[in-house]
Order: C-alpha cells, then sequence, then structure tokens
C-alpha cells in the first residue's frame, strides 16, 4: 500500500513553461523537498544511450531504466543529477538527450519504475513536485494542483535565452516547431499524456515574472494546504 502525504504541491505545465525555476524557489519558500520529474527521464534517457542501449527497443529500454543508479540533492540552491556516481546535471540537458527522451517517456514499463521512485521521494515529507503528469498520474490526491500555462512564443523566448545563457545559439523558428512538436507528442501520447487535472489551478505565466509566479504559487499552496 502506498500512502500518499497530504503536503504536496503538483504542478504540471508543457515544456518552457517556467515549471523547474518556479518550482524550486516555491519549494525554497514553503521549506519543502523540491522534485523534478523531467530531470529523472532525462537521467534515464542518459542512462540508456550511455550504455548503448538500443533505444528503439522497448524491453531493453524498460530493463535498463530499472537498474538506474539515480541520485539528486541540491546543492547550493542548484538541482544536481548523478547517474552512476557521474554529475550528468548538465548533460541530461543535450539537445541529444532532449531529442531521444519521447523514447523513454513513451515507455509504460518505464513510468511505471519512475513513477514509484516520485512517491516514494515525496512520502519522505512535504514536496513541490513538477512534471506532466504530477496532478492527474503520479499525486491525484494532492491538494495544491497547478497547471502553468505560457504561450508557444512565450516559452521559445523564454528557452532560447536559457540556452543562450549556456552558450547555445538556437534559432527562433526551429526552436519554436521543436517545442511545439514535443508538446503535442506528451498531450496526445497514449500514456500518461500531459492534461490539466480538472481540480488544476490554471496559472498563465505568459507576460508575468518568475517571482510574480512564485508569490503567486506560494500563496494558493499556503491557501490550500
Ligand atoms: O521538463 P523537462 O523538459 O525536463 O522534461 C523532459 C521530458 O520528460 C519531456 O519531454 C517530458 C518528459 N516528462 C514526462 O513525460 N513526465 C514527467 N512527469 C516529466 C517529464
Amino acid at each position: 500500500m502506498h500512502v500518499e502525504p497530504t503536503q504536496i504541491v503538483a504542478i504540471d505545465g508543457p515544456a518552457g513553461a517556467g515549471k523547474s525555476s518556479v518550482a524550486r524557489k516555491v519549494a525554497e519558500r514553503l521549506g519543502f523537498r523540491f522534485l523534478d520529474t523531467g530531470a529523472m527521464y532525462r537521467a534515464a534517457t542518459w542512462w540508456a544511450m550511455h550504455r548503448g542501449v538500443d533505444l528503439a527497443d522497448p524491453d531493453a529500454v524498460a530493463a535498463i531504466t530499472n537498474e538506474l543508479p539515480l541520485e539528486m540533492r541540491e546543492e547550493n540552491g542548484v538541482l544536481r543529477v548523478f547517474v552512476d556516481g557521474e554529475d550528468v546535471t548538465q548533460a541530461i540537458r543535450s539537445p541529444e538527450v532532449t531529442r531521444q527522451i519521447y523514447r523513454i517517456d513513451e515507455n509504460a514499463r518505464v513510468r511505471e519504475h519512475l513513477v514509484k521512485l516520485q512517491r516514494e521521494y515525496a512520502a519522505r515529507g512535504p514536496t513541490v513536485a513538477e512534471g506532466r503528469d504530477m496532478g492527474t498520474v503520479v499525486f491525484p490526491h494532492a491538494k495544491c494542483k497547478i497547471y502553468l500555462g505560457a504561450s508557444l512564443d512565450e516559452r521559445t523566448r523564454r528557452r532560447q535565452r536559457e540556452m543562450a545563457e549556456k552558450g547555445l545559439e538556437t534559432e527562433f523558428e526551429q526552436l519554436r516547431e521543436e517545442i511545439r512538436i514535443r508538446d503535442e507528442r506528451t498531450m496526445t501520447r497514449a500514456v500518461a499524456p500531459l492534461r490539466r487535472a480538472p481540480d488544476a489551478i490554471l496559472v498563465d505565466t505568459t507576460g508575468m515574472s518568475v517571482a510574480e509566479v512564485v508569490a503567486t504559487i506560494v500563496e494558493l499552496a499556503r491557501a490550500k494546504l
């Protein structure tokens, strides 16, 4: 039996809606733990690639993910991700990993395993969890559910800025198309599609600063939990 803790802030939304930076700061403000589930799917993808697994083979992908030696910890306000002792914080954000990730996140057995790890993590204490299926699948009984949205153009601009900060130049139209395709895929996939839970509060962050979004969510969380 799994006991779902009551103090969960579940944050979902499409790529580039600002979930990671917002969720981390909300967690800090509330004194909660922070769970970046996208980082887990990224780490699993990196691991499968690193181990030379045929990503087109769902059985092989599921088998290797079951042995994912994953560790995540916050250091000076930055979430660091380790796989088999190696710091992969940067590597899991590479375009190569991002391009292949659908082969991992569309695998039902991979999801089952990672969802179990996510629930175990949250069972250790109050948690702000962000991803695509937090409010719908992983923590359906969470009392505070947020769906973060922003226009495609705004999300593309944010992604472009993020990449630029890492010294990566990107072409706006191409990046926009990549995000649009990724949205479509996550929203229409058979397992755990990105969807706003009926009881999730929609926060449209277009034109809002990170600080404003954080303040809005902290207020909602305090009222609901
Ligand atoms: O949020 P992100 O861009 O780091 O997520 C990486 C990928 O993982 C993205 O393509 C969607 C997928 N993902 C998912 O399927 N379920 C989650 N709970 C979190 C992320």
